[in-house]
């Protein structure tokens, strides 16, 4: 066969060090040729490239892993699944037979686990917008809801009242651990006595009860001892509200945070070495509170975990469509999977594996999509050999937040498979086609025959 013609560059090769094991980054590669014993070039001759691939193993055994790490260390320990994070069904279906709540902050994640049967009293509403019917609901049923404002406490009484009975409700704080820029805005602050304020708003009426505190300070949080200034500060302020209005805490609901194992862009350090373990966080958590509660009281203990249990389960197989040089010598590789489908890629730095082995030297190349924008860059930097067409690329960690930010955009989005502790993979989420896209639009009639353009009026003479 004639390989194609391709005009030399000369271009300087940057070898960098060998590593430990004396490989150097110019020939070093990561291959994958199979998940969970199902092999590539399977996965994409069954249900097409690009491909979300979820891996039910990882999930539940990450799971299993975070809940053992904070329920051995302390006796009243729930985790709710945060939506956002991944709402796919047959996601969220695994994390609640593991024995999630549901952490919801919309009407539509609200809906989302009614559909998959999560009984009122395993969710706990939080975020900054929550219209009446969504806390009334939530509130009817049993759920937690965690204030995020002083308006909202107005229409949480209403609700009481409509309910005819006193409610019970959690605040969400934020506040200085040491974690900047501070996630201020959403809860009422601490230190500058906001929270407190809201403690006295609710029992000046009686008609909520405070029986919660909720704090998250933000996400990819670094420093586990963040955490442990977090809790203390948490249970500090429920033995001030004891002490002032009598009414006991009866959960301290840390958020989530917790960071997976994938290279946020600008740090230095690769993400085994410079990404602590859950067992540090848990640590750091489960020491505060057993520092500072008072003995024999152990309110529950509730995470909301989201990137940290997913991430690493979800993969995206793309292929290579085609190879060029930019003007600048940069080798570049276009795939059939852009932003559009990683949305993470704008802050994260993924891994990067081959289907196969390839010979070549490696070079600092550009991954880029079908999106036809200069944004539309998955990967900028890795150091890849010389791919042909057709070669697949495996991006991961992605199963934090890209299934839920990613974008209708150009592109239908691709099947999202589940492959079983067993080995059968299923379809999750299909294929989308243009019936799904067009679904709820409107044509007016006026405007389907494409050749009836109405004549423009003739302008009347003065
Ligand atoms: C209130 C709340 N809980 C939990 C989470 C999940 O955070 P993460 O995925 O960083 O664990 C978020 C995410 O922003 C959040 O806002």
């Amino acid at each position: 066969m004639r390989r194609p013609y391709v005009k030399p560059l000369v271009r300087k090769l940057q070898s960098g060090f060998m590593n430990k094991f004396g490989q150097s980054p110019l020939y070093a590669r990561r291959v994958c040729t199979e998940i969970d014993g199902v092999p590539i070039s399977e996965l994409v001759e069954r249900f097409g490239s690009p491909l979300f691939v979820y891996s039910e193993r990882r999930v539940r055994e990450q799971w299993r892993a975070a809940h053992a790490a904070f329920s051995t260390r302390y006796p009243n320990v729930r985790f709710g699944w945060s939506y956002k994070t991944n709402y796919l069904s047959a996601i969220c279906a695994l994390m609640h037979q593991e024995g999630a709540m549901a952490e919801l902050v919309s009407r539509m994640e609200y809906e989302k686990a009614c559909a998959l049967g999560v009984p009122g009293d395993q969710m706990v509403l939080n975020g900054p917008y929550k219209p009446v019917e969504t806390l009334e609901a939530v509130l009817a049923g049993g759920g937690m809801v965690n204030v995020d404002h002083m308006d909202e406490i107005q229409d949480l009484e209403r609700v009481a009242e409509k309910l005819g009975r006193q409610v019970n409700v959690g605040l969400r704080l934020n506040m200085d651990t040491g974690i900047y820029p501070q996630w201020s805005r959403f809860g009422l602050n601490l230190e500058r006595g906001q929270a407190m304020e809201a403690a006295k708003r609710i029992a000046r009426t009686g008609k909520l009860k405070l029986n919660g505190l909720h704090c998250h300070i933000g996400t990819f949080i670094l420093d586990p001892k963040a955490y442990g200034r977090q809790v203390e500060k948490m249970v500090l302020f429920a033995k001030e509200l004891e002490a002032a209005f009598g009414n006991e805490i009866e959960y301290l609901d840390v958020g989530g945070g917790f960071p997976s194992r994938i290279q946020l862009k600008g740090t230095y350090l690769s993400p085994d070495v410079g990404i602590p373990s859950l067992d540090e966080y848990a640590e750091q958590i489960t020491s505060a509170l057993w520092r500072t509660l008072p003995p024999g009281k152990f309110p529950a203990l509730i995470l909301e975990t989201g990137r940290a249990l997913i991430d690493e389960a979800g993969a995206l197989i793309t292929t290579v469509w085609a190879t060029k040089r930019l003007a600048d010598g940069t080798r570049a590789y276009i795939v059939d999977a852009g932003v559009n489908l990683l949305f993470t890629a704008f802050w994260y730095k993924f891994q990067v594996a081959l289907d196969r082995q390839v010979p070549g030297p490696n070079e600092p190349c550009v991954v880029y999509g079908p999106l036809c924008m200069n944004i539309d860059a998955i990967d900028e930097g890795s150091l890849l050999p010389p791919l042909s067409r057709g070669t697949r690329l495996i991006f991961s960690p992605v199963g934090a937040y890209n299934n839920t930010q990613w974008l209708q955009f150009i592109e239908y989005r691709p099947n999202v498979v589940l492959i079983g502790t067993d080995g059968q993979v299923e379809v999750i989420r299909e294929k989308e086609t243009l019936e799904d896209l067009e679904r709820r639009e409107k044509l007016p009639e006026r405007l389907k025959n494409p050749a009836a353009r109405p004549r423009p009026e003739k302008r009347k003479e003065s």
